[in-house]
């Protein structure tokens, strides 16, 4: 009898491993998600050598970093002060959003700086004349950046041991392969067995790597958490497609904390840091209309302002729709219900639609006082007062709940000469430039208003 190959069913969703196949992942409960992937003995690590003793906490001397920066402010503040050396980031996000644009000007940056060292930008996904092609469009023509077109690891690794760079990059993880594993790419398997051979050989080698990788429809990198595990530091890139800006997020970071985020603007020669982001998603043409209210969110430390965009328009056939860009519906079926409930505000036969102007996001619930601001006013059909910002949660029996980091915003808003904020009355604060207004429920919002 043949002997049959090892093999195991592993979930591509969360590295899940099973002998037999599954129709639902026990692990992420993903349906579908096993495929057969033939399993590597791995050689056990040598235990035998005795130099590594416990030691006493405060005895361990602690590493000072030696950090790259390199000089794209937004992504070096990211990442804590600049790539930490021989260590091993991966940058997630959607196909097409601009990681290898950002980590090719990354890296042209980079080689401009250290001119005597090498950098390697290893891309299984676009030809070499194809990376030329973007570089010289960029400006990006030092000497010492190497293009190679592979996806295979041993010959790749071949490759790094002749020209010996001091930066790595691999574009992306999910085209790479290793000849050990006989998966295909961008399984599990791969993607773990290469991912790891990459950081063995940043750490013995003191490669500082950067390692791309796709991320699924449901926001996680392809090709499991297990990645995120093994790596020093997570950045994923995100985005409007469709509009100009990119947001670069720390996930994970061994050496700084995760609460910075860049902005940036895709144009025309690449990715353009966005200097003074506070005001970036804010139209400067303020016209006189009704259903606009500002607020300020915060992305990691950053105080965006933005303006929510209500449209209520009378529906003569019954129930209204619902249409919301850059929040999520249900909140604002919510927040109607409540202005419903608690101000008798008839609004519910209306079609509402909702926009939240520049493309921006907004996953937090600091924007509901705006958006119920912006809701009265366009059912109204009056302007609010030029210059105020409402800031606050608003809760199912109408409170208005306050929220973290107020006095940053504050701060920000007098630096830019925002005249007054209403937030809840609990938890405000005050400042010698912006009138604050501190309201308890919706129904104060009203007497604000005059209405
Ligand atoms: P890319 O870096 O290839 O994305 P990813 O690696 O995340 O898949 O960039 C994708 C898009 O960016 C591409 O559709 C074109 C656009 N782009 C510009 O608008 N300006 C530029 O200067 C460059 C290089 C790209
Ligand atoms: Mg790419």
């Amino acid at each position: 009898m043949t002997k049959r190959k090892a093999s195991t069913f592993v979930c591509q969703s969360c590295g899940y491993e099973s002998p037999q196949w599954l129709g639902k992942c026990p692990g992420c409960q993903e349906w579908n998600s096993f495929l057969e992937e033939s399993v590597t003995p791995k050689k056990a690590k040598d235990v035998t050598r005795d130099d590594n003793a416990p030691l006493k906490i405060k005895e361990v001397k602690e590493d000072a970093y030696a950090r790259y920066v390199t000089g794209m402010n937004e992504f070096d503040r990211v990442l804590g002060g600049g790539l930490v050396a021989g260590s091993l980031v991966l940058i997630g996000g959607e196909p097409g959003i601009g990681k290898s644009t950002l980590i090719l000007q990354v890296m042209g940056a980079l080689a401009r700086k250290h001119s005597d060292q090498k950098v390697l930008y290893v891309s299984g996904e676009e030809s070499s004349s194809q990376v030329a092609g973007r570089s010289k469009r960029l400006q990006i023509l030092e000497d010492n950046l190497y293009i190679l077109n592979e996806t295979n690891w041993q010959r790749i690794h071949k490759h790094i041991k002749k020209i010996r760079p001091k930066f790595l990059v691999l574009d992306s993880i999910q085209t790479s392969m290793s000849s050990e594993v006989q998966s295909v790419a961008g399984t599990v398997s791969q993607v773990r067995e290469v991912t790891y051979e990459v950081m063995n050989l940043s750490k013995a080698e003191n490669i500082t790597s950067l390692v791309i990788g796709h991320i699924t429809k449901e926001g996680t990198i392809a090709g499991p958490k297990i990645l995120e595990h093994m790596v020093d530091t997570v950045i994923y890139f995100d985005g409007d497609q469709n509009g100009e800006y990119r947001i670069l997020r720390a996930i994970k970071n061994r050496f700084g904390n995760t609460n910075e985020v860049g902005i940036f603007e895709m144009g025309s020669s690449g990715l353009l840091e966005v200097k003074n982001p506070s005001q970036y998603f804010l139209d400067d043409e303020c016209p006189d209309a009704s259903g606009r209210a500002l607020t300020c969110v915060m992305e990691g430390s950053q105080s965006l302002f933005v303006e929510v965009q209500s449209l209520t328009v009378e529906n003569k056939f019954g129930a209204g729709r619902r249409t919301t860009q850059g929040l999520d519906s249900n909140r604002l079926a919510m927040l109607v219900a409540i202005l419903e409930k608690h101000c008798n505000l008839p609004i519910g036969y209306n079609d509402i639609y909702v926009n939240i102007v520049g493309g921006l996001k907004i996953k937090g619930r600091d924007a509901d006082l705006a958006i119920c601001a912006s809701l009265i006013s366009s059912y109204k059909g009056t302007p609010l007062p030029e210059g105020v910002v409402f800031i606050g949660e608003v809760g199912l029996t109408g409170e208005v709940r306050q929220v973290p980091q107020l006095e940053g915003r504050l701060g920000e808003m007098s630096r830019l000469g925002y005249k007054e904020l209403v937030t809840a009355k609990r938890g405000s604060r005050t400042s010698d430039t912006v009138k604050v207004t501190g309201i308890k429920s919706v129904k104060d919002l009203f007497v604000f208003l005059g209405q």
